[in-house]
C-alpha cells in the first residue's frame, strides 16, 4: 500500500462515488478484504457501468488510469482498516530557524499546544547538523545529529515543516538539513511521507514564497503533501510575545483550523501505519 487516499479522487469522481478522504477510508473499510481470484473488474459492489469503465480501462491498458486502479486492487486486498484509532497520530514539526527566539520553532511549539485530540506533535530543529560536504560524507558517513533527526521523522506518522522565508525562497539552513537527510534512506524517511508545511515571517506575506520555493523538492523527495489548507503567518513579531507564546487570536483559529485539516489527512492515509512499522 503507498501514497494516500487523495490518490484515489479522481478515480472515485469518475465512478461517481463520493471522493472525499474520509468516504473513501470509509469504502475500503466497507469492502475489503477482496479475494486475490478476483478481478477488481468484477467486484460484487460494482454496479454495471463502474465494471465496465475498469473492464475497459484496464483493456486499453489507459495511462492516465491504469496505475490508480492497479492501487485500487491493491488497497482493496488488505484486510485492515484504513483508519487505526487506537493511539494518536504522532507529528514531527521540524522548524527550519535555528535561532532562540525563532517565530517559526514557537510556530511548532503553538501547534504541539493547540494539537486536536488524537493528535500529537513533537518539535525538533536542526540544532547540531554541519553544512553538507561530500568529502565529510565519504570520510565520516551520516552525522549523528541527521540520524537522529531520521529516527524521529520515521518514528512518526507524518512531518509539519515549519519554515521561514529568506530572500523570497527557502532558507539554506533547512534545505541544507533536508537534503543531509535526502542521503539517508531516502525513500522510507520521504516516499509518501504525509507532510504539511506551514510558516512565520515578519514580512506582509507570510512565507508565500518560500513554500513555493519548497515545492520542487517536496515534489522531487515524493512526499504527499497536504494541501487541504495553508498557514502563513505574516508579521510574526506582532502575533508572538517575547517568550514566544502565539497570543494572536486570529492567527491561533487559523492554526487550529490548519491542523484540524491535517489531522483528517492524516487519519484518512494509510502510509502512515506503513512507515511506522517499517521504522
Ligand atoms: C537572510 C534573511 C532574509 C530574509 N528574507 C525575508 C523575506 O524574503 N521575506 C520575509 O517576510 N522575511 C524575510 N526575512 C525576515 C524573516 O522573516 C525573519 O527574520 C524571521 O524572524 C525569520 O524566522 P525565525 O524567526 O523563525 O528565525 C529575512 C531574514 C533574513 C535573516
Amino acid at each position: 500500500m503507498s501514497d494516500n487516499l487523495f490518490r484515489f479522487h479522481d478515480l472515485f469522481a469518475q465512478l461517481g462515488l463520493p471522493n472525499s478522504p474520509e468516504a473513501i477510508a470509509r469504502f475500503l473499510n466497507e469492502h475489503r478484504p477482496l479475494p486475490n481470484d478476483v478481478l477488481l473488474a468484477d467486484a460484487p459492489f460494482w454496479d454495471a457501468s463502474q465494471a465496465d469503465f475498469i473492464r475497459e480501462k484496464r483493456l486499453q491498458d489507459a495511462p492516465e488510469w491504469i496505475q490508480v486502479i492497479d492501487q485500487l486492487s491493491e488497497a482493496l486486498r488488505e484486510t485492515r482498516d484504513v483508519v487505526s484509532s487506537d493511539r494518536p497520530c504522532r507529528v514531527l514539526a521540524l522548524s527550519g530557524s535555528l535561532r532562540q527566539g525563532s517565530f517559526n520553532t514557537a510556530l511548532a511549539h503553538a501547534a504541539q499546544a493547540q494539537a486536536p485530540q488524537g493528535m500529537t506533535v513533537e518539535v525538533a530543529t536542526l540544532h547540531g547538523i554541519p553544512l553538507y560536504d561530500g568529502d565529510l560524507e565519504s570520510s565520516n558517513g551520516i552525522p549523528e545529529a541527521v540520524l537522529s533527526l531520521k529516527a524521529k521523522i520515521l518514528n512518526a506518522d507524518a512531518l509539519l515543516l515549519v519554515t521561514p522565508e529568506y530572500n523570497n525562497g527557502v532558507p539554506g539552513v533547512f534545505k541544507n538539513g533536508i537534503d543531509w537527510l535526502s542521503r539517508t534512506d531516502r525513500n522510507a524517511i520521504f516516499s509518501g511521507r504525509l507532510t504539511g508545511l506551514v510558516g512565520a515571517s515578519m514580512g506582509g506575506f507570510g512565507t508565500i514564497s518560500s513554500q513555493a520555493a519548497w515545492l520542487p523538492t517536496l515534489k522531487m523527495l515524493g512526499v504527499s503533501l497536504y494541501s487541504g489548507g495553508s498557514l502563513m503567518v505574516s508579521r510574526a513579531q506582532n502575533s508572538f510575545d517575547a517568550a514566544g507564546t502565539l497570543h494572536d487570536e486570529h492567527t491561533l483559529n487559523l492554526l487550529s483550523t490548519y491542523l484540524q485539516g491535517f489531522h483528517r489527512f492524516v487519519q484518512a492515509s494509510q502510509p502512515s501505519r506503513a512507515h511506522q512499522t517499517s521504522a
